[in-house]
């Protein structure tokens, strides 16, 4: 077997104990004599897989009773939608904070049901709280609290009036957060904690109830949240592994540690980044992302090559987003800090010799 280190932004790495465990349970679940594929989601076997994930996620973000957890398809996009349908209640607009790619999908979407007054854009940085300007009477605030694109992650969270929903998908997990500044956490799976084709919802439950009359059932959270996050068939195999990857974030420490070593992971890159004149950041320094590290090369005509070297040192998927070119190197929890060491080594040899 040879693995690569895997930087794609996602799907992404998955911890390989974790993968070593789905293996080793595939054919036959706990002497089940069948796979969680296989499996009913009405199974004590798969209620408990679903019970333990959500106690085991509960116990990592310290998410209180006051909170309901959904675990839900359609990715993080289906919640650009979801958002707006059941949070806007009888108000006609909502606030959302524009810094980057990610935020224009979240405000183009939420365009087709209320006015949405952008307090502030930005691309390579977050714009200060103080300048903002905020609706007077918005339904929600909307961050992205890392941008997955652009590498530009919020360090602190505001204090608003209005409930503060983040589109979390590229950091939820990677570091300790107070989750009691939030109405709503949603997250895609497929970066930080399990394969594509699951999204995790934490909702604050007073805020549950209030969908438009017209929100389809598959859409409104309070069904979801009545019926266990079983209004239909759930993704089965997607919600047992990242329960497993709960579990295995435990087992590493928990958020506590996992911050410190993402971190330790960034700081890494961005040392080297900064030290040279061979490599650039676009990012500001206190708004820089922890998971997705964003550079270019001054001459860019060598990015073509740095890509296809790394291949050659085990390094993969350093491709920037489509959309901005560059480079971009996504570490979030299951990547190594082998993998960094890897990374920073190539590039130490490649601006060596191509300086
Ligand atoms: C910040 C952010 N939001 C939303 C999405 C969309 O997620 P999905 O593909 O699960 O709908 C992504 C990633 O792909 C993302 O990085």
């Amino acid at each position: 077997m040879s693995r690569v280190f895997n930087f794609s932004a996602g799907p992404a790495t998955l911890p390989l104990p974790v993968l070593e465990e789905v293996q080793a349970a595939l054919l036959d679940h706990e002497g089940t004599g069948m796979s969680v594929m296989e499996i009913s989601h009405r199974s004590d076997t798969f209620i408990e897989i679903a019970e333990q994930a959500e106690a085991d996620l509960r116990s990592l973000l310290k998410i209180s009773d006051e909170y309901g957890v959904l675990f839900l398809q359609g990715g993080a996009t289906l919640q650009f939608s979801m958002v707006p349908l059941n949070l806007l209640d009888d108000r006609h607009s909502a606030d959302y904070v524009n810094t980057g790619s990610w935020s224009q999908k979240a405000i183009k979407e939420a365009e087709n049901f209320a006015e949405i007054n952008v307090v502030a854009s930005a691309n390579n940085c977050i714009p200060k709280v103080q300048d903002w300007k905020l609706g007077k009477n918005s339904a929600y605030l909307h961050i992205c609290s890392n941008e997955t694109i652009g590498g530009v992650q919020f360090s602190e969270y505001p204090e608003v009036e209005a409930p503060l929903v983040a589109d979390m998908s590229s950091d939820i997990l990677s570091r300790p957060i107070d989750v009691n500044k939030f109405g709503v956490i949603y997250a895609g799976a497929q970066k930080n904690f399990g394969p594509a084709g699951l999204a995790v919802v934490i909702i604050r439950k007073e805020l549950l109830g209030k969908a438009r009359p017209e929100t389809p059932s598959m859409l409104n959270y309070t069904l979801h949240k009545n019926a266990d996050s079983m209004l239909n068939t759930p993704p089965v195999f997607a919600w047992y592994i990242s329960g497993l990857v709960f579990k295995w974030l435990k087992q590493e420490g928990g958020l506590e540690e996992i911050g410190k070593r993402n971190v330790r992971k960034a700081k890494k890159l961005y040392d080297l980044i900064d030290s040279s004149d061979f490599y650039k950041s676009g990012v500001k320094l206190e708004d820089r992302s922890m998971m997705n590290v964003t550079f270019t090369l001054l001459n860019q005509k060598l990015e073509r090559d740095f890509l296809k070297t790394a291949q050659e040192y085990g390094l993969f998927n350093l491709k920037g987003h489509r959309s901005v070119g560059g480079i971009r190197a996504s570490i979030y929890n299951a990547m190594s800090e082998k993998a960094i060491d890897a990374l920073v080594g190539y590039m130490v040899d490649f601006e060596r010799e191509n300086a």
